[in-house]
């Protein structure tokens, strides 16, 4: 019987709240495959940054590397400053692991009411691969004269042919298993030397994936056409920054960003991948027990997918499309009043088991 050994980093706010239960969904999915799951939380989060100066102990990363994957819920919290929590542990998991594939689907449920007017469900079906290791993101610059008035800050973006290509080619694989259709995501005409190599090494990719329609489009006329007709994408790659941005949109399209999962994907399995919902800790309904834990459960369900247990992962899928279409049991973001607790029972009732 495969088993499977999970480090969880629930994080804070909701975030605890909410693996917990696409941890409860798991653990009865995985029956489908003959699967276990050993899981280790892990309380790495802010109120230890207060305690211990510190987000993660020193061997953190060495810990982590020896699990099959790591569940996360969600990092940050007032009174330690954002970029404090991000650059303490989710932004170099992703370099050091080298997830460099940030997958984030979003799926407009039957059932579900999506801001847009006269949205058929299953409409809107779109997989983003927000390229996860540089680009925007990549921690090059500095700041020099602080808090004098002639005070500069640099942030430095990085581009690397071998960063482009790799995470457009997993598009186009991605691709091929879908409407075979890649949007790249571009700002050529004003960053002129970043988003160019961009450019060129998508239309170079692109030639070796003849069977796959490639698009480029600017990265303002995407979030245009994200609201306006999101149905005219299937597979979108975008770097960091556009890619971020863009999946809030392509969240909040389908519902509620208490929908959507996503993944940090190392392709070629020498780290282990994390798996976590794109929302962020919830400060103002956290302890309430009122958070949505579909998008944490479709992540794990990702995180299925990704192991080899894709009994379980279809399952899991599944059984929120159905509790979601009776709309019986929603949580307050999707209009009604449920709890954590009573969402997560409809899925596991839902289950073929
Ligand atoms: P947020 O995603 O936590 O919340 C935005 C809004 O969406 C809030 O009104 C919240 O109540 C609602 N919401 C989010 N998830 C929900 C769910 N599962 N069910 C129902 N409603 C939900 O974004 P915000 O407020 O900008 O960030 C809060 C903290 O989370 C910050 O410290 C931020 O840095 C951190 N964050 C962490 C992320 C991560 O660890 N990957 C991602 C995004 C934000
Ligand atoms: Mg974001």
């Amino acid at each position: 019987m495969p088993s499977y050994r999970i480090a969880v980093l629930g994080g804070d706010g909701i975030g605890p709240e909410v693996t917990d239960q696409a941890i409860r969904v798991v653990d009865a999915a995985a029956k489908l495959d003959a699967a276990s799951f050993e899981w280790d939380r892990l309380p790495w989060n802010s109120a230890r940054y207060l305690k211990e100066g510190r987000v993660m102990p020193e061997d953190g990363f060495d810990r982590l590397r020896t699990y099959d994957a790591i569940l996360l819920g969600a990092i940050g919290w007032p009174g330690v400053p954002d970029h404090v929590t991000l650059h303490g542990l989710l932004l170099p998991l992703r370099r050091k692991f080298d997830l460099y594939v940030n997958l984030r689907p979003a799926y407009l449920f039957d059932g579900v009411q999506s801001p847009l007017r006269d949205k058929k469900p299953g409409s809107i079906d779109i997989l983003v691969y927000r390229e996860n290791t540089e680009g925007e993101y990549a921690p090059l610059g500095g700041r020099h004269y602080e808090g004098t008035p002639h005070e500069i800050a640099l942030q430095v973006s990085l581009f690397t042919r071998r960063g482009c290509e790799r995470i457009m080619r997993a598009a186009f694989e991605g691709a091929r298993k879908r409407r075979k259709k890649v949007t790249s995501i571009t700002k050529s005409n004003a960053l002129g030397f970043g988003m160019v190599l961009w450019d060129e090494t998508f239309r170079a990719v692109a030639r070796d994936y003849p069977d796959v329609e490639a698009h480029s489009l600017l990265v303002d006329a995407a979030a245009m056409d994200f609201v306006r007709r999101p149905e005219s994408f299937d597979v979108v790659v975008a770097s960091n920054l556009f890619g971020d941005i863009l999946t809030d949109l392509s969240a909040i399209v389908t519902g509620s960003v208490g929908l959507a999962p996503s993944g940090n994907i190392n392709p070629e399995r020498r780290f282990p991948s994390v798996f976590e919902p794109v929302h962020g800790s919830a400060p103002d309904i956290a302890g309430k027990g009122i958070a949505n834990p579909l998008a944490a459960i479709l992540s794990a369900g990702m995180m299925l997918d990704h192991l080899g247990c894709p009994q379980a992962a279809r399952a899991l899928r599944q059984a929120v499309a159905d509790v979601l279409k009776a709309g019986q049991v929603r949580t307050p973001d999707l209009g009604g009043q449920a709890t954590t607790v009573q969402m997560t029972e409809a899925v596991l009732q839902a289950l073929p088991l």
